[in-house]
């Protein structure tokens, strides 16, 4: 539905080229939803804006359904940006409009007759359950309100693809989560593509299939949503699924920590797991077939997207054997192991 190939971004500043994005690749597919998480500054909103052309890209393409836009002229570009809603993180509506003559905005800018835009006003009013607020200014609505606005305005020339830049970075939690579910439906209702960038894991966990990780101008890992979250394989990834976890290492054994394994040293272990491979058995099992003890010091187990996954931080103690048993037994076993260090303790 969308491929991007090979899109790098310069910016020249004084005479020198800065670049925002360095060999972008990356395919989203028609109906899914598909998230761009990164820190401030990773280059997301460049990215985004770079899909609609809001942004030229200073070298690569990107083709939405195979056409490519870099290569269109005026007109044909403004045809292709009307398949593309977008929306933003500070809703960008007109203050001096009502909402009705916001979301009608883009069908009056196309030319429709005002029965048409009527009709198709009403329609998105009701989809945003809006309709009790049509005649009321921006500033009279809460923030969730005004993004609903901006999701009508977005949606009014019936785009099949949706971008959304932040859309929920400005709103409380429970607006959060309204925006998002609308978000959810318009794709599973209308089959509408939603390629959103975001710096909170919380959005990506809740509504995207896959997921894309940019950092200083570069995706650095491209997942499903369940397996990053339980086997992030790059740095910026850990990160971002530990804060989103709350999981950190408890700060005394954190004080401990060492790289490398001496005798006697505990092992910790971040041990994720997802699905059918339920924790508690497994490790019940592990203490009998090993001979080793296991102290949990951190768990969570949450439901992303209907399948239950599990996090947990454990110190292993026993001999070297038994323990490097116990990890290959519970790699088998399908759970995700990491070894994050390791404790020397007096006991
Ligand atoms: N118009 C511009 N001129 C010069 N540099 C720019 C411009 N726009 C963005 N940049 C630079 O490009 C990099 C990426 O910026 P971008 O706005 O895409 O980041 P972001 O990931 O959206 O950050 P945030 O989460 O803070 O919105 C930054 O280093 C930024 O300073
Ligand atoms: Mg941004």
């Amino acid at each position: 539905m969308i491929s991007i190939r090979n899109l790098s971004k310069y910016y020249v500043i004084h005479n020198k080229k800065i670049p925002a994005l360095k060999h972008i690749n990356l395919d989203v597919k028609a109906k899914e939803i598909y998230g761009i998480i990164g820190r401030s500054g990773a280059g997301k909103s460049t990215l985004i804006r770079c899909v609609n052309m809001l942004e030229r890209p200073s070298e690569g393409n990107v083709l939405i359904e195979g056409v490519c836009l870099t290569e269109m002229g005026p007109a044909q570009l403004r045809e292709a940006r009307r398949q593309m809603g977008m929306i933003f993180q500070h809703f960008n509506l007109l203050q001096s409009r009502n909402v009705t003559d916001n979301i009608a905005l883009p069908l009056e800018l196309a030319g429709l007759s005002s029965a048409k835009i009527k009709a198709r006003v009403d329609e998105l009013l009701a989809l945003t359950e809006l309709s009790n607020h049509a005649k009321q200014y921006p500033r009279q609505l809460s923030g969730g309100q005004k993004q609903r606005v901006a999701i009508a305005r977005a949606l009014a020339y019936s785009p099949k693809v949706l971008l959304c830049d932040e859309a929920t970075s400005s709103l409380d939690p429970q607006s959060t989560k309204a925006i998002l579910e609308l978000l959810r439906s318009i794709n599973h209702e209308l089959g509408i593509t939603i390629l959103l960038i975001t710096h909170e894991m919380d959005v990506v966990k809740t509504i995207c299939h896959r997921v894309g990780v940019i950092h200083e101008g570069e995706i650095i890992e491209q997942r499903n949503v369940i397996e990053l979250f339980t086997d992030p394989h790059t740095q910026v990834a850990k990160d971002l699924v530990k804060a989103s976890s709350r999981m950190e290492i408890p700060r005394v054994i954190k004080e401990m920590l060492q790289t490398c394994a001496t005798q006697d040293a505990g092992t910790i272990l971040r041990i994720a797991y997802h699905g059918e491979s339920a924790s508690q058995p497994i490790i019940g099992y592990l203490i009998q077939q090993y001979r080793i003890n296991i102290n949990i010091l951190q768990g969570n187990i949450e439901t992303i997207q209907d399948q239950i996954v599990g996090v947990m931080i454990v110190e292993i103690r026993g001999d070297r054997v038994s323990v490097e048993k116990s990890i290959n037994f519970l790699e088998r076993n399908g759970l995700h192991v990491e070894i994050l260090g390791y404790v020397q303790r007096d006991h």
